[in-house]
């Protein structure tokens, strides 16, 4: 055998398998770039070499060297050939990739955020906006009502009783729902994982918005499966990409937030939550909704979640109270179709056994005694006064060059700066400068463009959403200036 294919003797195509020969290609290569058996730099073969040698088709080779090219595993210089490009961690492979698992901290709230600083970074309510008040009087009245039976274990699926009352609560938001599919969770995060961890294997694609949250990633990525990223576009993913991608790879998976994506603040329109739920069917995958921020839809009409669309049970749907109540209660649930539902609740109990009964008992009461619908209008006012606050803010202090679509609500905005102002130096200067920002690196799978900004208004009141963003505009202006103007 020629020296020039020692590299490739571990491909093997098959015409037998369902997937075609091209993404077989791609698979086969990529795997050799992962490894390291084909370094950066490396000169990959000519296609048609490649092609005779392997017996197929130009035309295959072809395909597959686009997809590599496409998800940055190589590159190619006209007129010389494709080369391996340097894997950096946050390949969509690396199965613990330092720099995204880096990332992810930096959006997860910290904890204690350094004093004088003007937060836009966190996206959780600060502890003023709380109910503890009312909160108290349902602990109160949960542990005289159960007594010692509050700290028992826990039904697996969740306290019955709650299960009733969040199948109601849907059911007003326009969404089927039965006591018997909904399983408590501890936080959506752990929705995230149980879900992955009973529809993925090792290799399964699963497919994701482009940006996304990157605790879905970190989750996705755990379990070893491949992802590919669907560009968003501001009334959803992109379709075209979506239907040619999806019949390539036919991921098990797809993880949407339809409404108020986290981070562009964009939402589905009617006509894209039904080609995805009918792609979806067509190719035989679920979806993930993640609904972390609905009720905070301050249009109006807001829109009722994906789920609501969902005729053929597909949907998984998955809801946070994080930012919308107590984030450190850790309590979500999900509403899973009668296919997924025995594997969903093995998971869960794999996972922590239950999540806790007194908190379950409470929310219970919460939700009973209509409080919980208290709780959601006085944080809607709150945060629609935020939110005009800041994109008011935005229009007056930001340059023009800078565009901010305007989200249905939520907690945040995301600013695209214009071509060659870097986002991260901006986040770093205006965080030297007592401003803290999230970078939008932090929410690509891979090859981060850097030119986004997540801005938060959950935390900042009126006066500090002025005062920062007029602040940051200014910093924005000094980075757009001509390098010698500075
Ligand atoms: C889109 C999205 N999903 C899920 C989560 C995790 O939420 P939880 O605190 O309920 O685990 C977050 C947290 O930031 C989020 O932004």
């Amino acid at each position: 055998m020629s020296q020039e294919f020692l590299n490739f003797v571990s491909i093997q195509l098959s015409r037998e398998n369902k997937i075609s020969l091209y993404v077989q290609l791609y698979d086969a290569l990529r795997e050799l770039i992962i490894n390291g058996k084909l370094s950066h730099g490396y000169l990959l073969p000519p296609v048609r070499k490649l092609a005779a040698y392997l017996q197929v088709n130009p035309g295959t080779v072809v395909s597959a060297y686009k997809l590599l090219e496409q998800n940055g595993y190589i590159f190619s210089r006209s007129g010389s050939g494709s080369y391996v490009a340097e894997i950096s961690g946050d390949s969509e492979d690396n199965c613990q990739p330092p720099a995204l698992e880096a990332e992810f901290e930096a959006v997860v709230p910290k904890a204690v955020v350094p004093h004088n600083c003007l937060d836009f970074a966190t996206v959780m309510p600060p502890p003023d906006l709380l109910p503890i008040d009312d909160f108290k009087s349902v602990l109160i009245e949960v542990l005289d009502r159960d007594q010692g039976n509050a700290f028992s274990y826990q039904d697996s699926q969740g306290f019955l009783p709650l299960r009733q009352s969040i199948a109601r609560y849907l059911k007003d938001q326009g969404v089927r729902a039965q006591a018997d599919n909904v399983q408590i969770i501890s936080g959506a995060q752990q929705g995230i994982d149980i879900v992955a961890k009973s529809l993925l294997n090792y290799g399964d694609y699963v497919f994701t918005e482009n940006p996304t949250y990157p605790g879905a990633i970190a989750a996705f990525r755990s379990r070893g499966a491949k992802i590919i990223e669907i560009n968003m576009e501001n009334d959803g993913m992109d379709i075209r990409e979506l239907e040619t991608k999806i019949r390539t790879f036919r991921p098990k998976l797809i993880y949407v937030m339809a409404n108020i994506q986290n981070p562009t603040g964009y939402s589905y329109s009617i006509a894209k939550r039904n080609r995805l739920i009918g792609l979806a069917r067509r190719y035989n995958a679920m979806i993930l909704e993640d609904d972390y921020i609905s009720e905070l839809d301050v249009s109006n009409v807001p829109l009722a979640p994906l789920k609501a669309l969902d005729r053929d049970q597909r949907v998984i749907y998955l809801k946070s109270f994080s930012k919308i109540f107590m984030p450190g209660l850790r309590l979500a649930f999900l509403l899973m179709p009668p296919s997924v539902a025995t594997r969903v609740m093995a998971s869960k109990h794999n996972s922590d056994i239950s999540t806790s009964g007194l908190t379950q008992r409470a929310f219970d009461l919460y939700l009973r005694k209509g409080i919980w619908l208290q709780h959601i209008a006085a944080i809607r006012r709150i945060y629609l006064e935020r939110y005009q606050t800041t994109l008011a803010a935005i229009e007056q202090f930001v340059p023009p060059t800078v565009t901010c679509h305007r989200p249905r609500g939520g907690l945040t905005c995301w600013l695209a700066l214009p071509e060659g102002v870097s986002a991260r130096q901006v986040v770093a200067e205006a965080e030297a400068q007592g401003l803290l920002l999230t970078p939008g690196t932090a929410f690509f799978p891979r090859q981060a463009p850097d030119r986004f900004i997540r801005l938060s208004f959950a935390v900042a009141g009126s006066a500090q959403i002025l005062q920062g963003i007029k602040l940051l505009g200014e910093i924005i202006a000094r980075f757009c200036l001509p390098s010698t103007a500075k």
